[in-house]
């Protein structure tokens, strides 16, 4: 059976929504609909519904929307593909995924680092588990806090002090060209003599968000070797054609599930603080692999969840770190644990205890505006010039706080900071603070063109044009006879850009497959699923058809109004009399003509 559109919908027609998302969700019958608390955010009241009707599920709360092979995916974060398998397995539909595109099964360009990569691994972990000189390497990782599980969980490994014990144990097995680029080797330029990369060293695998071994970190942990040579505590493999350090986050494939399940990620700076936080109990930090925080990383994170808690070292350089780390976070929610007494996570572990690292994880997450009150703080509060300078910085801060309330704690908060301002004058700063930033905002809405987009989820605040036309497009997807008569109007276009390409869509095949879907971007199946929704009932009423084409013909002569003032504003502003008189002219017989 090959996986068609027809198989497809067999497959989805095989299973009934609320039965599936039933097993994951528990959800009550709410009129027509199913409720339940949502999956893919954290809330208290139940916005996540799910339309048996129409076979999709959506929540109001977080935009979330999508049939059941959305839901499959989402929920269990796999690909499209793989959740039509799950669902058809459910139903007992076997498949024979042996379509043209994927007999030839499809080798990674880049397959053989991959393997070395993997043997390497395998050799080091053997070598940390079975050796003499293991044993040590193991007594030292003990005495970190470290189990026998644990080292098997991050598949930790020693590479032998010898100068080409890998070499010797994998040359055979691969060609030149990938001993030389998987940066596990060093090749002597005047010889062609190849040595060994890491030498006496634990080592750490790294690997990318599929679990594949792209690189290596080797800690120093002899003596010895601590002394012997002013090396770093930590070498990492070089960049390769399948490692980028500003990229990939230590731990991330394997907590990516615990990310999407709890909605957030812990982001620390080490390998052993990531190691700390899952023995604490936390399966859901990754590593930044030092105090760079990248846009690639954040971009990388975004794939998993919306929800970064900053866990850095307590001492200055970590601080620095996030308050640097902020400013690339912006369009994410961010909360910040700060490690008491200059400490890193695994060093506060170790002081105290795993229970109470876990407390301190869970229990005293910072807002992003109540860290920076703290750091930036002036050392020296004798300085009123400096304190001035703060209450400004922070005033601005405080000002985009959403919740009034947590505005009026950080005011007392900043207020007790500082012996030469009290509440008031700290309140003022914020006021004058928020009055500037609204009159910008009104300036930047007033010199925006006035065109139609739609940012969703927008159940809220369908502008009236938006919910006109997507009324409309729902009676031309659901009624043929209609969809025909569009066709021939050769002029038709939606305004809305994302009815429109889902108008194209439908005008080509007269429907919207669940392939259609899977290839669209998050944001437009959002829109189509928005669409679907609309209330209304199956038979076009008497005159609805005139009545959305008039109401749409009204809004978007209105919206071409709203241009023109704005043009006239802007030429009187500029100093244009001539154009401006003309553009008002124009616009005076306009609005006669649709009075
Ligand atoms: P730290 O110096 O805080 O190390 O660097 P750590 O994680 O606490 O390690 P232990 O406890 O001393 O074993 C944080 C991270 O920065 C990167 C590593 O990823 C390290 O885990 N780093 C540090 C390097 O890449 N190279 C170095 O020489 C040092
Ligand atoms: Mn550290």
């Amino acid at each position: 059976m090959v996986l068609d559109k027809e198989m497809i919908a067999e497959i989805k027609n095989s299973v009934n929504i609320v039965e599936v998302i039933g097993e994951a969700v528990s959800l009550s019958k709410a009129g027509r609909n199913y409720l339940g608390l949502c999956p893919f955010h954290k809330e208290k009241t139940p916005s996540f519904n799910v339309i048996e009707d129409r076979q999709f599920f959506h929540c109001f709360g977080c935009g979330k929307s999508g049939d059941v092979f959305k839901f499959i995916e989402e929920y269990r974060q796999v690909s499209f593909l793989e959740s039509v398998k799950i669902i058809a397995e459910r139903s007992g539909i076997t498949l024979q995924l042996e379509t043209p595109s994927l007999k030839t099964k499809q080798v990674h360009p880049h397959q053989n680092l991959f393997d070395i990569h993997q043997d390497a691994a395998k050799f080091y972990h053997a070598v940390l588990m079975t050796t003499r000189i293991g044993q040590s390497a193991r007594d030292y990782l003990y005495q970190r806090g470290l189990t026998d599980d644990m080292i098997t969980y991050f598949n930790i490994g020693l590479a032998p002090d010898e100068s080409d014990y890998l070499y010797q144990s994998l040359k055979a097995n691969y060609p030149e060209e990938t001993i030389a680029d998987s940066g596990l080797f060093n090749i002597a330029e005047q010889t062609g003599t190849v040595y060994d990369a890491f030498r006496n060293r634990i080592m750490f695998p790294l690997t990318d968000d599929q679990g594949r071994t792209v690189a290596f970190s080797g800690r120093i942990w002899t003596e010895q070797a601590d002394s012997d040579r002013q090396e770093a505590k930590y070498k990492n493999s070089r960049s390769t054609l399948i490692f980028n350090k500003s990229y990939e986050l230590y731990h991330l494939d394997k907590a990516k599930a615990v990310i999407s399940k709890q909605h957030e990620v812990y982001v620390m700076e080490g390998f052993m603080d990531v190691i700390a936080a899952y023995r604490a109990g936390t399966a859901n930090a990754v590593a930044s692999m030092g105090t760079a925080l990248t846009a690639e990383h954040i971009s990388h994170l975004k794939k998993f969840t919306k929800k970064v808690i900053l866990t850095y070292d307590g001492d200055r350089a970590g601080q620095n770190a996030i308050a640097k780390a902020l400013e690339l976070l912006k369009d994410l929610s961010v909360e910040i644990v700060r490690i008491p007494n200059q400490m890193d996570p695994d060093e506060f572990s170790q002081q105290n205890s795993p229970e109470e690292l876990q407390n301190l994880l869970v229990n005293s997450r910072i807002s992003s505006a109540e860290f920076l009150i703290q750091h930036l703080k002036p050392e020296n509060t004798d300085n009123l010039q400096s304190e001035i300078a703060y209450v400004e910085q922070i005033a601005k801060i405080i000002a985009q706080t959403p919740s009034i309330t947590a505005q009026n704690t950080y005011i007392n908060i900043v207020a007790d900071l500082l012996p030469d301002f009290d509440y008031l004058q700290i309140e003022q700063a914020v006021n004058s603070e928020r009055l500037a930033e609204r009159s910008q905002l009104r300036q930047n809405q007033t010199s925006q063109t006035p065109v139609q987009t739609v940012n969703l989820p927008l159940s809220k605040r369908l502008t009236a044009l938006v919910k006109t036309e997507s009324q409309l497009l729902h009676r031309l997807l659901h009624h043929d006879y209609l969809l025909s008569e569009y066709r021939n109007k050769e002029e038709f276009s939606f305004e809305t850009e994302e009815l429109e390409a889902l108008y194209q869509i439908v005008k080509k095949q007269g429907e919207i497959t669940d392939l259609d879907l899977a290839q669209m971007t998050d944001h437009l199946r959002q829109v189509y699923y928005q669409m679907l929704e609309e209330n209304l009932p199956d038979d076009i009423a008497p005159g609805e058809i005139a009545d959305l084409e008039n109401k749409r013909a009204r809004l978007l002569k209105e919206q071409e109004l709203q241009r023109q003032s704005k043009r006239i504003r802007e030429s009187s502003n500029h100093g244009d009399v001539d154009d401006a008189l003309k553009a008002l002219e124009n616009l005076i017989a306009q609005k006669r003509q649709m009075e």
